[in-house]
């Protein structure tokens, strides 16, 4: 297998000693460029990027600290070796606390050199390796979040930048659509991921309890009320308050929740002191939350305080291209080493999944738990599922006709082009952003179904 060469800068004054370092170097298959004085060095640093630097201490002019120190400004990354000459065991030191990886005291044996290089490159990989998987763990759930479809592409793209305000945030969407998912990104992709994020369903407690629960309260301040209890405001401080099925919410209610949000202060029951809190609300509904300020039933102003950043959560019959991607993901999350045929795939992708993903994932966990086979075949999806698209007869007839998964998620594909293209004008990059696609691949695809 033949690597990638990694480039290494050698900086030496002693022209023998340089040709001998180059060479054992590219003997070890390294590229190697060398320099003959600091200056040079230092030209060769700012114009390419090397993953290790070797350079010898004691020169004239800009000497080994002056390399080392603009390495680590410009690039931060490259592995720095240092040759010193014997018995300067305080500038190796000095060397080291600058960051220089590691010192070769001259004269060296070749080995010396060999081997620290390619632990020094080695554990440069570790690193990278490493911050790699740091960022993939800090976006937490985000990599768990399927999408496919552009406008889940869309609503992907904006969550870390959603994420890092603290401006409010109604997520809408139907049951099932994901808002307790994109609730919980938004948390833990956003500078308060190490606070509390705390989850309330409006619609699951009697108003009383509803606000005794968000503000808390003291010891016999309503029959019942035993001892003295924060409320979720106090313990989502500095963190996130998640308010499930908002519409629920009765208008008494919305008018102290409205106080809250604007004051930052509020009382628990039956207490006379103030208490502060800097909490950012989420809040999320399936209901049409503007039909209820029209209607009455909830306070325009505090709509408009929640509804700062709006995201909605398009219904799973409208963006089915993430349906085949979902259902792998729900494979994977199971560690199922099973596979869909294109029939059953084909009855998954046209049901209309009245309740959205939750219902997708509740299926596919049945279909697993009755099937035997590797494939899974038309017989194994339920026929709820077969009877919204009138009947499993028509759809064998239909897959006999030579009806093909190929053909259905085409047309899909055909559909959201010339959507892209009617709402950027004709302009094809512009509708190529749209897409989340590079311009290349979309000119691609616009050939492909002969669009102009
Ligand atoms: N885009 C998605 N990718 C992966 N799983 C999803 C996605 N959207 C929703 N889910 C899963 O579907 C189920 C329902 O989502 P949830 O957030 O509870 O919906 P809602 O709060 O809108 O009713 C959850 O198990 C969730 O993890
Ligand atoms: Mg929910």
């Amino acid at each position: 297998m033949s690597k990638q060469k990694e480039k290494i800068l050698v900086v030496e004054d002693e022209r023998h000693m340089r040709e001998i370092i180059k060479m054992l170097l590219e003997q070890e298959g390294f590229d190697v460029l060398t320099a003959a004085d600091g200056t040079q060095g230092i030209q060769s640093l700012e114009s390419e990027i090397f993953n290790l630097v070797i350079t010898d201490i004691r020169m004239p002019g800009v000497d080994g600290f002056g390399i080392l120190k603009r390495a680590r400004e410009i690039s931060p990354d490259t592995a720095i070796i240092m040759i010193t000459a014997f018995g300067t065991m305080e500038s190796t030191v000095e060397a080291m606390k600058m960051g220089a990886y590691g010192y070769v005291h001259k004269p060296f044996k070749i080995d010396e050199i060999r081997i620290m290089v390619n632990k020094a490159l080695d554990k440069q990989k570790m690193q990278r390796q490493l911050s790699l998987l740091r960022q993939r763990a800090e976006a937490g759930t985000d990599e768990n979040i399927v999408a496919r479809s552009p406008r889940m592409k869309e609503i992907l793209r904006m969550l870390p930048r959603v994420a890092e305000s603290r401006a409010s945030v109604l997520i809408t969407g139907e049951s099932g659509t994901g808002k307790d998912l994109i609730a919980n990104a938004i948390h833990n992709l956003g500078p308060r991921k190490d606070a509390n994020f705390v989850a309330i369903n409006c619609a699951n407690l009697p108003e009383g309890l509803l606000e005794s629960e968000l503000f808390g309260y003291m010891r016999g301040a309503f029959t019942g009320a035993a001892q003295n209890k924060q409320g979720y405001f106090e313990v989502a401080d500095k963190g996130t308050l998640f308010l499930d099925e908002i519409a629920e919410m009765s208008v008494q209610l919305q008018s102290k929740l409205l106080r809250v949000i604007e004051t930052g202060t509020f009382r628990r029951l039956g207490s006379t002191t103030d208490i502060t809190v800097e909490v950012r609300i989420l809040s999320a509904t399936n209901k049409d939350l503007k039909e209820a300020v029209r209607n009455g039933s909830f306070r325009e102003d505090l709509f408009y305080r929640l509804n700062a950043i709006p995201v909605h959560l398009p219904p799973l019959r409208e963006r089915k291209e993430d349906i085949p991607a979902l259902i792998e993901h729900f494979l994977k999350k199971r560690e199922k080493e099973k596979r869909f045929g294109k029939g059953a795939l084909e009855l998954l992708i046209n049901h209309t999944w009245r309740g959205n993903i939750r219902e997708l994932e509740n299926i596919v966990e049945r279909i697993l738990l009755f099937s035997d086979q590797d494939v899974i075949s038309v017989q194994d999806v339920p026929d709820e599922i077969t009877g919204d698209c009138s009947g499993r007869q028509r759809h064998l007839d239909e897959i006999g006709n030579g009806f093909a998964l190929e053909t259905l998620l085409e047309g899909l594909e055909k559909d959201y082009l010339l959507k892209a293209l009617g709402q950027s004008g004709g302009r094809k990059a512009e509708a190529a952003k749209l897409l989340g696609l590079s311009f290349r691949s979309f000119r691609h695809r616009l050939a492909k179904y002969d669009i102009g």
